[in-house]
């Protein structure tokens, strides 16, 4: 199959794909999303053979009006109608409990419950209006790959294996949406993303983060957060504090392979070059290193000299927690220290 890269101006071409039970990834504020009809088991089949992602791994279906919401749901809560007028379209997903049969198992992962996901991307809305139905849509990268913030990551990682990618130019945010379980008596953020803890808290009062760590035979509460993530081939190390910097760059010009380097501008203009380094700035703040994260980690990946990647961190609150969530997995926890 030739995975066809649609313009804006060829939105309907990419719609009457997803009518016909085609995959065609699309943009968002966040992430590029893999997209098939919500409402066709087929197609959605296919989304998770195009991926290698698990099966029970459920979808977020993405909407283009909060009333779409209502057709599968059993209720929305006062809270829910608050967040929602708030925040969509943008980075919030609610989980929600569905009316039976609402959506195949195939896009639920056999739970009782969706999570729906109304993207701020104007292209994306037009998608999903003219395809007429809503559209699951994981991350469109290779299952444990980075997410793809360009349509060039995802043609790297899907060429072939899906009909189309609508490109609008790289994603603002870069990290995936924060996740809302409003399932339950007390909603839970299960996954942490840009719209933060104190922006829902400022909505609806007190909330709680699910920090709990999955065991490996465990059923979690979000699926996806037990599998590997967001890990490239070389091993990722984080680096705590500015002052490791000198240490962590010494070490790196000792080692007889490529180390890639990702921090903002100001750690990288004065590092004197070396052959074995290469850099990747993280702009300045953690707004700029959220929307680029992803694509360091996949531009070091596709050059085998690179052994090992260190990586600046930023405070764990606000945005950077969820850059940190993010980080953390790609590293499998590792820090850089040395003993
Ligand atoms: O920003 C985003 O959310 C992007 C863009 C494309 O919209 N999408 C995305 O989808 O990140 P995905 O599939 O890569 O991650 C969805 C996460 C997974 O961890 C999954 O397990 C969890 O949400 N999830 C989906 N449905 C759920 C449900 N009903 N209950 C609990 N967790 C759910
Ligand atoms: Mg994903």
């Amino acid at each position: 199959m030739e995975t066809k890269i649609f313009k804006l101006a060829q939105i309907n071409e990419a719609a009457n794909l997803i009518k016909a039970g085609e995959l065609v990834a699309f943009p968002t504020e966040t992430v590029y999303g893999l997209g098939a009809d919500a409402t066709n088991e087929q197609a959605v089949k296919k989304v998770y053979a195009a991926k290698g992602r698990p099966s029970d791994n459920p979808l977020i279906v993405h909407v283009a009006s909060t009333e779409t919401v209502a057709n599968y749901v059993q209720s929305i809560s006062p809270n829910a109608k608050k967040l929602m007028s708030q925040f969509w379209p943008g980075s919030l997903t609610m989980i929600f409990n569905l009316k039976p049969n609402a959506f195949s198992k195939t896009v639920t992962g056999g739970l009782n419950t969706a999570a729906f996901r109304f993207p701020d991307n104007q292209a994306t809305l037009d998608l999903i209006n003219a395809a007429g139905c809503p559209l699951v849509g994981p991350s469109a990268n290779t299952s444990g790959k980075p997410s793809p913030t360009t349509a060039q990551h995802v043609y790297h990682d899907l060429n072939g294996k899906i009909a189309g990618i609508l490109d609008d130019g790289p994603t603002r945010v870069g990290v995936e949406s924060t996740v809302l379980d409003m399932s339950t008596d007390e909603p839970v953020i299960l996954r942490p993303g840009a719209v933060t803890k104190a922006q829902i808290e400022a909505v609806i009062g007190s909330i709680e983060t699910n920090h709990h760590q999955v065991g490996k035979n465990e059923t979690p509460k979000a699926p996806g957060m037990k599998y590997k993530h967001y890990a490239p081939k070389a091993q990722v190390y984080i680096v705590d504090q500015d002052d490791d910097w000198s240490a962590a760059i010494k070490w790196a010009k000792e080692q007889p392979f490529g180390v890639g380097i990702m921090a903002e501008k100001r750690l990288l203009t004065d590092l004197k070059p070396a052959d074995n380094l290469q850099t990747f700035s993280l702009g300045a703040g953690v707004e700029d290193a959220s929307a680029q994260l992803f694509a360091g980690l996949r531009q070091f990946d596709n050059q085998a000299t690179i052994k090992t990647i260190l990586v600046q961190a930023f405070a764990a609150e606000g945005l950077g927690l969820a850059y940190m969530n993010r980080l953390n997995k790609s590293a499998g926890g590792e820090h850089f220290k040395l003993d």
